[in-house]
């Protein structure tokens, strides 16, 4: 590269916190649209899904290169408003991002390309008779998703068939209208994030993160956005990795190759180790939040290079260096959250104290009037530390989380701290 590019970052949580950082610490001049109070360049003023407001924003900043963070944006197509101009996009077409915004399209694409995933059954919003005598069938123990996307609130985990038929009541009053849902067989094990970039044909992998997505210690409560999360994940081992290469990730992208989509970006697979084999819960057209907020920190490479090569056809040729040891992002949250509505707008103290490695990572914040940092919603900071190994990391990521504090904040208290599981050899061969 012989000039400082200019790089347009859409989005306005924590995961685009890290983004931008990285991307400025890799050499290029990043606008975040609109971003929030902790992110440097930020413009509240321009809405992401405003395709014209921000291609009039790139012209102004003579910027070539649009990275987007959410989902919403690609859904909606971003990429296909700028193909043909000299404007580039790092993510999927609107087709192509259907493997996030689609549950039913996206489990028919893994059935297509033999995707190692749950056996699933469509229903229809007007059949929910049908699909209570499905839930029944299994004993109750399904996952119920909503087809579209539902910021993480469109699928209900059921173990009982009380559940499964409160499940489908919820379905009911929450979503209006004619819909589609699946209805999966539910399995057990271990969850791994496993994300990489993708021109693709190619894709070259980040590190193996856990999320946390449940409210409470040891993985109870309500889900939300995410917890926080750590990398790289102790025993996704070569084996493990080789089986989820073989029965998801290749099938994958022959898939994408044989429909000839056009999907240039961050491809996220939400895998289960289950006692016979990987299985893929989830795509995601986008890094994950808070997946992001210890992969990037982690990830000595520079991913302006990769999402450059990627654009040019080039991946092929890149490496991916992972710093060594381990990464644990804690998630700050309001009391209240995942609630509908809690109060927000408390003042955060601590910030300025952090040590040197530790990174705040802003997800909900604001300035008020006044000039003071308050919190803005439900994820309010991601706090990532480094460690030579994960305890140390995981320590050090729990004692900024004592320094940093606001009215009534909440963190799980046992974040990276899951007993190890046991893997059956299916899972690894
Ligand atoms: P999804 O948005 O499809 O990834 O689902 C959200 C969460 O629900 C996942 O992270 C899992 O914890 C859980 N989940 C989804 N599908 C299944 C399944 N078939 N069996 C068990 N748990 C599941
Ligand atoms: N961490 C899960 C997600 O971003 O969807």
């Amino acid at each position: 590269m012989n000039e400082i590019p200019t790089i347009l970052l859409l989005g306005s949580g924590a995961r685009e916190h890290a983004l931008a950082e990285k991307l400025t610490r890799d050499g290029a001049t990043v606008h975040v649209l609109p971003g929030n109070a902790g992110i440097p360049n930020s413009h509240p003023d321009v809405n992401p899904l405003d395709f014209e407001a921000v291609k009039a924003f790139a012209q102004a900043h003579n910027a070539k290169l649009i990275v987007v963070g959410p989902e919403a944006p690609l859904a909606a197509g971003i990429t296909d408003f700028f193909t043909g101009s000299d404007i580039k996009v790092f993510g999927p077409t609107r087709a192509a991002a259907r493997l996030e915004s689609s549950k039913v399209w996206s489990k028919e694409f893994m059935r297509r390309h033999g995707v190692a995933t749950a056996q699933a059954w469509q229903f229809r919003s007007d059949d929910i008779a049908a699909a209570r005598g499905k839930a029944a069938e299994l004993g109750g123990h399904v996952v119920v998703k909503y087809d579209g996307l539902a910021a993480g609130k469109g699928v209900y985990v059921c173990s009982s068939l009380e559940e499964a038929e409160a499940a489908l009541n919820e379905l009911q009053t929450q979503f209006m209208g004619w819909f589609s849902f699946l209805l999966e067989e539910k399995l057990t094990g271990p969850e791994i994030s496993i994300i990489g970039l993708t021109d693709g044909r190619e894709i070259k992998l980040l590190a193996t993160s856990q999320d946390h997505k449940q409210l409470l210690a040891g993985d109870q409560g309500p889900n939300t956005g995410g917890m926080g999360a750590y990398c790289p994940v102790p025993f996704a081992d070569d084996n493990v990795l080789a089986a989820i290469r073989r029965d998801i990730v290749d099938p994958t992208l022959q898939g994408l190759q044989r429909e000839q989509f056009s999907f240039r970006g961050f491809l996220y697979f939400g895998i289960m180790l289950t006692p016979t084999g990987p299985k893929l819960l989830e795509y995601n057209v986008r890094l994950g939040d808070p997946e992001a907020e210890v992969l990037l920190p982690a990830l000595e490479s520079s991913l302006l290079d990769l999402i450059e090569a990627v654009l040019d056809g080039t991946l092929a040729t890149q490496t991916v260096r992972q710093r060594p040891g381990a990464y644990v992002g804690v998630v700050l949250a309001s009391g209240g959250y995942p609630a509908a509505k809690f109060p927000t707008g408390f003042p955060i103290t601590g910030l300025d104290n952090l040590p040197a490695d530790v990174r705040a990572y802003h997800g909900a914040t604001r300035r008020a009037a006044d000039g003071q940092l308050v919190t803005n919603g439900g994820r309010v900071l991601v706090l990532t530390a480094q460690g030579p190994d994960l305890q140390t990391a995981t320590a050090r990521a729990y004692e900024a989380c004592a320094q940093v504090t606001f009215q009534d904040a909440y963190f799980r208290p046992d974040i990276a701290q899951r007993p190890a599981p046991v893997l059956t050899a299916r899972v690894v061969n």
